[in-house]
């Protein structure tokens, strides 16, 4: 057991066991608990925290939202997450900030309860405390957000009553009130929080005991040993793929080993002409990275899920995962994109088109892992450009997602790395259509004799989110967009502000 003295602070005695995470200013320390228990299950079952809701189960209507704080470097990061489908030993180290934590007392409610209430935002309320923690976690982190940072944020957050504009209207608001004593940014970022937060940093890695146990090693050999040792334990990254199987196909899982703690897979390095992102760097900030040199992806960054699953999520385990219709996949295989894969202290580079071997397997050895994807930085006279088609805006898997990297030099189409999702077992390049455009003028009679090479590349399924002719002529549409939106102007189109303008 050791004694922490922090100044101003309780003198907390922190035990060297049981996963330990800050709740409203205390060291929770949770005990004897099974390492695919959610912080959900956690705070409403345990704790009798009941105001964060369930509703879906599986990320996808933010009813569960909670905020995480992280020591990063000398400050905290606080992110919207949904704690659905969050295994508990992942908060292990950080703070869970939970709709409780905001207000005291009805007379003293934070400035997003308050928009809210005064905004009349709320009817059956079931999404309410949802719909707050993804408002807070903006409010935290963004001081000047607008209407699209407001809806950006609410893209996670499911509401069948209010009509979301009360909503939007209250997130726009929520700077117009006076600056809260708890909650504020200044109290989120205070000194005695950092404390609290450093006190819980462990030296040694987590291991919570039993036949399913979770191991979180902290350096990259840790991890490289462990599974070598344990190539049957299952690598969890940020649990959005593998968090489902457990709330909603009732899986039992193997032990796990988490890749949340180590300082190595969490790197974005620009080197060699090449963009290097680690194995546990979040989604949302590896797309930041990838959008800050490929601004076109900024669409397919902001539909890719929601902000709470970007916040947990990592890009790495989107690529591993190797879901047919991944988001992530087909721009990255069109843009060349190599994986370094570690086993033990061996690695090799491997091209992400040849990663995947057929429906969800891949060419991953037993105890080898993704330890980085390496993504070529812009070549000149090069376009690049990825469209996901779905039936909702936000928050949807693709139909069909389409990505294009062609070479243009007077007028002729030099090479051209064409890749979809949706359109086969795996995400797949279209290699007779990359042929059939390869030398050819970059005119609009080019681009429609080559959609015969996409009926030779892909023999599509039919399924509940499209027919095989839909993905088959979408796939051709997208050819004739890419070619539209890089040679016409773009025509002028005017945007009505959406009623008053709020924000
Ligand atoms: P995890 O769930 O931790 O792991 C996924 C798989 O990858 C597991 O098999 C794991 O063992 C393996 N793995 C992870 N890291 C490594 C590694 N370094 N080496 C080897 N194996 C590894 N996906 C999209 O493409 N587009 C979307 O719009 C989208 N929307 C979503 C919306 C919701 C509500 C949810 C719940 C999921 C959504 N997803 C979407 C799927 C998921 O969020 C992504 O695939 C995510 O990137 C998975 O990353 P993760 O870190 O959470 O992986
Ligand atoms: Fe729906 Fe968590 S309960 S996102
Ligand atoms: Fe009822 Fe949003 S107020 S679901």
């Amino acid at each position: 057991m050791e004694l922490f003295n922090l100044p101003g602070q309780l003198n907390v005695t922190i035990a060297q066991q049981g996963i330990r995470f800050v709740l409203d200013g205390e060291i929770i320390e949770a005990r004897d608990v099974a390492p695919t228990t959610t912080l959900l299950q956690y705070l409403r079952n345990i704790l009798g925290r009941t105001g964060t809701k369930e509703g879906c189960a599986e990320g996808d209507c933010g009813a569960c939202t909670v905020v995480l704080g992280e020591l990063s470097g000398d400050t905290i990061r606080y992110r919207s997450v949904n704690a659905c489908i969050q295994f508990l030993p992942t908060v292990d180290g950080k703070e869970v900030v939970t709709v409780e934590s905001l207000s005291t007392s009805p007379a003293a409610l934070h400035p997003v309860q308050q928009a809210m209430v005064d905004q009349h935002a709320s009817q059956c309320g079931f999404c309410t405390p949802g719909v707050v923690m993804s408002l807070f976690g903006l409010y935290l982190n963004q001081p000047d957000a607008l209407r699209p940072q407001v809806l950006n944020a609410l893209s996670g957050n499911l509401c069948r009553c209010t009509g979301y504009r009360p909503i939007i209207d209250a997130g726009c608001r929520v700077h117009d009130y006076a600056t809260p004593a708890r909650w504020s940014a200044a109290d989120a970022h205070s000194e005695a929080r950092k404390q609290l937060l450093r006190a819980l940093q462990r030296s040694t890695s987590l291991q919570l005991p039993g036949d399913a146990g979770f191991f979180a090693p902290r350096s990259l050999s840790e991890l490289a040993n462990a599974y070598m040792a344990q190539p049957d334990a299952l690598l969890l990254a940020g649990g959005t793929d593998i968090g489902l199987w457990v709330t909603k196909q009732l899986r039992t899982l193997p032990t796990l080993i988490y890749l949340g703690e180590i300082t190595a897979l969490q790197q974005i390095i620009e080197r060699d002409d090449q963009l290097e992102i680690g194995a546990s760097v979040r989604l949302e900030d590896a797309y930041t990275a990838l959008v800050a040199h490929y601004p076109m992806l900024d669409e397919l960054h902001r539909r890719f899920a929601s902000p709470p699953i970007r916040h947990a999520g990592t890009l790495c385990g989107n690529l591993a995962n190797g879901s047919p219709i991944g988001d992530s996949m087909p721009i990255l295989i069109a843009l060349d994109a190599h994986l370094r894969l570690r086993r033990g202290d061996v690695t090799r580079t491997l091209a992400l088109e040849d990663f995947y071997l057929g429906y969800q397997k891949n060419a991953l050895q037993a105890g080898e892992f993704i330890e980085a994807v390496q993504i070529p930085l812009p070549r000149p006279n090069r376009i690049v450009a990825s469209y996901k088609i779905s039936k909702r805006s936000d928050q949807d898997i693709s139909a069909v997602c389409g990505a294009y990297v062609l070479d243009i030099a007077n007028g002729r189409i030099g090479a051209a790395r064409i890749a979809y999702g949706g359109m086969a077992a795996t995400p797949q390049r279209a290699r007779r259509t990359e042929a059939l455009l390869t030398g050819q003028a970059w005119t609009q009679a080019s681009i429609q004799a080559a959609y015969a090479g996409l009926t030779a590349d892909f023999t599509p399924l039919s399924d509940m989110r499209a027919s095989a002719v839909y993905r088959l002529t979408v796939a051709q549409n997208l050819l004739l967009r890419l070619y539209l939106q890089h040679t016409k102007p773009a025509t002028a189109v005017r945007i009505e502000q959406f009623d008053g303008g709020v924000g």
